[in-house]
């Protein structure tokens, strides 16, 4: 039989050649003595990219996230997210643990709080209350189906943010998914444009979409390992004075990388060829999800945003068995919960691995 086709997650890629060739050709130094040439054009890159001051290269999105939780707040104060949120679902209660902070947990819409929930949710000033600090968004939002946020809504937050004292973080750890699905839209909205290539125009749209997102919140954390295909490291980027606390606190974190620059190399390359062809993965979702839906089993589907489709099985239906039947056809997807199944299409599920998911999905009783 066939490789499975292997729909767990984006974060299973493997580097392509290419992206290897770049590892391997990367100048290198130690990046804690601030000397990894690679290193600081990733960092200068990505910040660059979204209009920031400076960015810090991170093992993972989940330390760029802590470091962004730390930095931002003091012990005692509290966060306010949503409850689907990375920060809150899967990072270990790291907000208490290393910030010694609450959490004020909103129910959005598919990880999407507005602005009137947080507003809402802010603390009075009041001796008994933890004061509300940091607010964080997710785009997309993983366990909301790759819910993409709006920037408008963003920018709302913003304002509220700025009025009431707060700060404002974004887990981006699929934010290049966000931002090509809305490039996406923009250009199906203005038609065909003038003599640039299809790719060239997304291109374009998706730098206008970072830039704004660049501005509308104070720290993003871009993960570089999900549908960017990079094995390894996310970005966290900031004003300079933010940048500069991370830093330390990466070292306190055990996170500060010596010749990192070949893991670098990856995010550079990736951000150089991978960011346009995520329209495919977002293509490839939604024929899975249309698959999906047709299913007598299933009971409701998410609406698919971008790479991720998630299915809501009729309670009658056992997740095990409907993972066993397609694992039987060489399909792998993953339960998000005991009713929720997901899909993930990613750079390493082509057309073919598509087709095999559908024909596999028609044949589950
Ligand atoms: C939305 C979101 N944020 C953060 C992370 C954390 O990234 P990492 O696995 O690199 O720690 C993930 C991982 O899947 C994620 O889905």
């Amino acid at each position: 039989m066939a490789p499975s086709a292997d729909f767990r997650s984006d974060t299973l890629t493997k580097p392509t050649a290419a992206m290897k060739a770049a590892m391997l050709e990367a100048p290198l130094g130690d990046d804690v003595f601030g000397e990894d040439p690679t290193v600081i054009a990733l960092e200068r890159s990505v910040a660059r990219r979204f209009g920031r001051e400076a960015g810090l290269f991170c093992p993972s999105g989940t330390m760029c996230n802590q470091l962004a939780i730390v930095c931002h707040t003091r012990p005692g104060e509290e966060l306010i997210a949503d409850r689907l949120h990375h920060i809150y679902q899967y990072e270990a209660a790291g907000y208490a643990f290393h910030a010694g902070l609450g959490i004020n947990l909103l129910e959005g819409d598919r990880g999407r709080p507005t602005a009137e929930q947080v507003e809402a949710a802010i603390q009075p000033d009041d001796p008994h209350k933890p004061p509300s600090r940091l607010v964080v968004l997710e785009n997309t939002c993983n366990k909301g189906g790759g819910a993409v946020y709006p920037l408008s809504e963003a920018q709302r937050m913003q304002a509220l943010c700025r009025e009431r004292g707060l700060r404002l973080h974004l887990d981006g750890a699929r934010l290049f998914n966000a931002l090509v699905a809305d490039a996406e839209k923009a250009l199906s909205a203005q038609g065909s444009a003038s003599g640039e290539s299809p790719s060239e125009a997304l291109l374009a749209e998706v730098d206008r979409g970072a830039q704004a997102w660049g501005a509308a919140v104070d720290s993003i954390s871009v993960c570089l390992s999900k549908g960017l295909g990079c094995p390894v490291g996310s970005v966290l980027i900031g004003d300079q004075a933010f940048i500069d606390a991370a830093r330390r606190m990466r070292k306190r974190f055990g996170g500060g990388m010596r010749q990192a620059g070949i893991l670098a190399a990856a995010g550079l390359y990736a951000l150089d060829h991978h960011v346009a062809r995520m329209a495919d993965d977002h293509a490839r979702a939604r024929r899975i999800g249309q698959a999906l839906a047709e299913r007598p089993w299933v009971k409701s589907l998410r609406p698919v945003e971008t790479n991720i489709a998630i299915a809501e099985l009729h309670p009658d239906r056992p997740m095990a068995a409907v993972l066993a039947a397609l694992s039987s056809g060489g399909v792998e997807a993953i339960d998000m919960s005991p009713t929720l199944l997901r899909f993930v299409t990613h750079l390493d599920v082509d057309d073919a691995a598509v087709e095999r998911a559908i024909d596999c999905l028609q044949r589950v009783p």
